[in-house]
């Protein structure tokens, strides 16, 4: 029997757009108190597009630097996916507008002998294509060639709704490929739900979602939780992990990286799921004990979301019990240890919807290197969500030789210098009354939008990259 390849992540590159809204500005504009989008929802700063930028072009630029930092060449490459929700074309595939950009360095042509599509979930679209990808290196269907997924959208919500303060922008390009220096998937335990759901959507035509905002909070919660309970199955069977009585398997998960709508979202997310796993064990009673209340039950354990919502007096209590459960030396332990690295990066950009995820993993290793922890053999165990709804819980151990890449990771550099947005010049963006030949920031090494349509009727919908030296 042939041995399975080992495949993940080699190396990840970010692009982040310049301009950003800082929260200040943001709360006092709406009349919100700043210390609850600094602390209830965890951000400081909302990365915005120009007006000459979308999806494609930050794809672009996140593989761009991901292939000069590698020094790859196209041949190099099998497969080039995009995974977005912020789409440009209902047929024509993200992608190609990226490999359009990428020839305009390497040459017409280039990566001709390459493959890829468009992958759409919401935000757990990027989990799966790298597992897909991950899954045709393993078939050795991959000629020796990588794969590239990129992740990129910009999240925008309604002016005034509960969505804005949830915004941002960004790209994350990931190298897949044998014997990887980052991290190393598990095999055989990716686990995974789908269920058709109305939390978070965006029907065609419409440049913002419609939200149910505490629904789609839930929703996560529930859906990332069950994808858990399935991998936790097969962690077991497999072997992958073996528990020891009085044991959680969050013991043998050394770091979380979750979907990050926001910074807040992640912290709760982990609770939830300390919760469900620990809530069995002979740890809880010294839980409770800290905590000083019993954990609530809602009155129809077996309800649906909708009726768990509407048992306001449940819903009070478990808030109340959540929050303690948070103060808890307990929690703040994993919290400090396993989780707040993977946030810091979401504070400062937003929420990047398929690349957020990414965008953690990303932060989760560059501040545990530099906090001088050794990661090697660390497993990092991965909560995807995408609402409409589907989850995808994963893991990877940090390879021996993760040091190479991450050593020269830097966060502020990556991003490089940013503006600040004034209140009024974010709403003319918000409100589309710049166009994209009238950008806030001359850009700078990077491919921005060019031309939008053409002349004719035919060439309607024709968008024109071009990389500005
Ligand atoms: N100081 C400190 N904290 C404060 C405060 C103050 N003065 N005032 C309020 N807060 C806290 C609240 O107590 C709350 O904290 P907890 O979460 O610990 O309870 C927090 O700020 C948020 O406040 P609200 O509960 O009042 O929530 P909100 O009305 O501001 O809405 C939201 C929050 C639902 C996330 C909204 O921003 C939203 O709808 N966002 C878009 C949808 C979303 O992101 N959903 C996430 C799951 S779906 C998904 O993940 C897909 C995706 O990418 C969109």
């Amino acid at each position: 029997m042939s041995v399975m390849p080992v495949v993940g992540i080699d190396d990840l590159a970010i692009y982040v757009p310049k301009l950003y809204l800082d929260y200040k500005d943001f709360a006092e504009a709406r009349g919100i108190d700043p210390q609850k989008l600094e602390y209830g929802i965890g951000i400081k700063k909302m990365a915005i597009a120009d007006t000459n930028q979308d999806s494609a072009c930050m794809a672009a630029n996140a593989c761009l630097k991901l292939m000069q930092k590698n020094h790859l060449h196209p041949e190099d490459i099998g497969r080039v996916y995009v995974a977005t929700e912020s789409s440009l074309d209902e047929s024509k595939a993200m992608n190609s507008f990226v490999i359009g950009m990428l020839e305009q360095i390497y040459g017409e042509g280039s990566f001709e002998h390459a493959g890829g599509i468009e992958c759409k979930f919401a935000c757990v679209s990027g989990s799966y294509a790298l597992y897909d990808n991950a899954n045709w290196i393993r078939a050795e269907e991959n000629n020796g060639k990588a794969a590239i997924v990129i992740v990129s959208d910009i999240a925008k919500y309604d002016m005034g709704s509960t969505g804005e303060y949830t915004q941002g922008a960004g790209a994350v390009a990931l190298l897949i490929r044998e014997n990887p220096r980052l991290m190393a998937y598990d095999p055989k335990v990716p686990s995974t739900t789908i269920k058709n759901e109305y939390d978070f959507y965006r029907p065609f035509g419409k440049e913002t979602p419609l939200v149910n905002g505490s629904y789609s909070n839930l929703l996560y919660l529930i859906s990332v939780r069950k994808a858990f309970d399935l991998y936790k199955e097969k962690a077991i069977k497999t072997g992958l992990i073996k528990l020891k009585d009085g044991e959680s398997i969050t013991d043998h998960i050394d770091y979380f990286a979750v979907h990050l709508p926001y910074r807040k979202m992640g912290e709760k997310a982990l609770a939830y799921l300390l919760r469900h796993e620990w809530r069995h064990l002979p740890r809880w009673k010294h839980v409770i004990k800290e905590i000083g209340m019993q954990e609530p039950q809602p009155k129809d354990p077996r309800g649906t979301i909708e009726s768990i919502l509407a048992d306001t007096e449940f819903m009070k209590a478990d808030e109340q019990f959540r929050r303690a459960f948070m103060q808890t030396s307990f929690y703040n332990e994993v919290y400090e240890k396993k989780m707040a690295s993977s946030l810091e990066a979401s504070a400062i950009i937003g929420n990047l919807y398929t690349a957020s995820m990414y965008m953690g993993l990303r932060s989760l290793l560059e501040f545990e290197f530099k906090k001088g922890i050794d990661l090697e053999g660390k497993r990092i165990g991965f909560g995807s969500y995408g609402s409409g709804s589907s989850a995808m819980v994963f893991s990877g151990i940090i390879q021996p030789q993760y040091k190479e890449v991450v050593s020269k990771m830097n966060l502020d550099e990556d991003i490089g210098p940013r503006q600040k947005l004034s209140m009024e010049e974010y709403e003319r963006l918000h409100r589309n009354e710049r166009t994209f030949k009238d950008s806030v920031i001359r850009a700078h090494k990077e491919f921005v939008l060019v031309r939008l349509g053409g002349n004719t009727a035919d060439k309607a919908g024709f968008r024109e990259y071009n990389y500005v030296s």
